[in-house]
């Protein structure tokens, strides 16, 4: 079975080889309100989570964090594929897709499991381990989004582990996301 541990890399960010997804990751492993987890087995990662009790400003607060190698990444990023520009002003003022009707939310950013083992209860653990966290940092609630469409294995997954549905609403780039919610359990 594997064991669910936080994440510790240490990974190096070289200019040359830097991207804007290794700064996201280092920041979630390295950032005060943010969490990393990892699923080991036998040595190997073989599923991650990623989540903060600070949505609101996530983007912000990294690019503050690690400026100017956030200035260089978004540079790269740009030259590559300019289109991405919107949405790069965007998640300086991310607001962390939150629920409009609650606050104090703990927002879930990303979960996988390696696809050679999906379906073996490690996804469930993972969540289970991240919750557990979020409550004792005072959490009121866990919070994610997901995509609406051609989805429904995921959707699935999150309903029998006991989040529901909070609401459903489309992206600017007209993408329909769903997003759920778990309440922290009364003592
Ligand atoms: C969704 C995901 C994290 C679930 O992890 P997991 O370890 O496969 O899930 P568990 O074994 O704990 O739970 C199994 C349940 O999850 C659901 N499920 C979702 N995707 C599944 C898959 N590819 N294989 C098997 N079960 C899956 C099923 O409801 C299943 O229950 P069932 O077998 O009774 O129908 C994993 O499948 C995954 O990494 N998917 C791709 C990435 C993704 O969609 N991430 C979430 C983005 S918001």
């Amino acid at each position: 079975m594997p064991s669910i541990r936080q994440h510790s890399l240490a990974f190096s960010l070289r200019s040359w080889d830097l991207t804007f997804l290794k700064l996201l990751y280092r920041f979630y492993v390295q950032g005060e309100t943010e969490i990393a987890l990892a699923g080991e087995y036998n040595g190997q990662i073989v599923a991650t989570l990623l989540g903060t009790t600070r949505p609101q400003g996530f983007y912000k607060r990294l690019a503050t964090r690690y400026f100017p190698l956030f200035a260089i990444a978004s540079l790269k990023s740009l030259l590559q594929q300019p289109s991405i520009f919107p949405r790069l002003v965007r998640a300086l003022f991310y607001r962390g897709d939150a629920p409009l009707s609650a606050t104090g939310g703990a927002l879930l950013a990303s979960v996988c499991v390696d696809p050679g083992i999906h379906g073996n209860g490690i996804g469930t653990r993972i969540v289970e381990a991240f919750e557990s966290e979020m409550w004792k940092r005072g959490a009121k609630f866990v919070y994610l989004t997901t995509d609406f469409d051609n989805n429904q294995d995921t959707q699935r997954f999150y309903e029998k582990i006991g989040w529901s549905i909070e609401s459903e609403f489309s992206t600017p780039e007209g993408r329909l996301m769903r997003r759920y919610w778990k309440m922290r359990p009364t003592d």
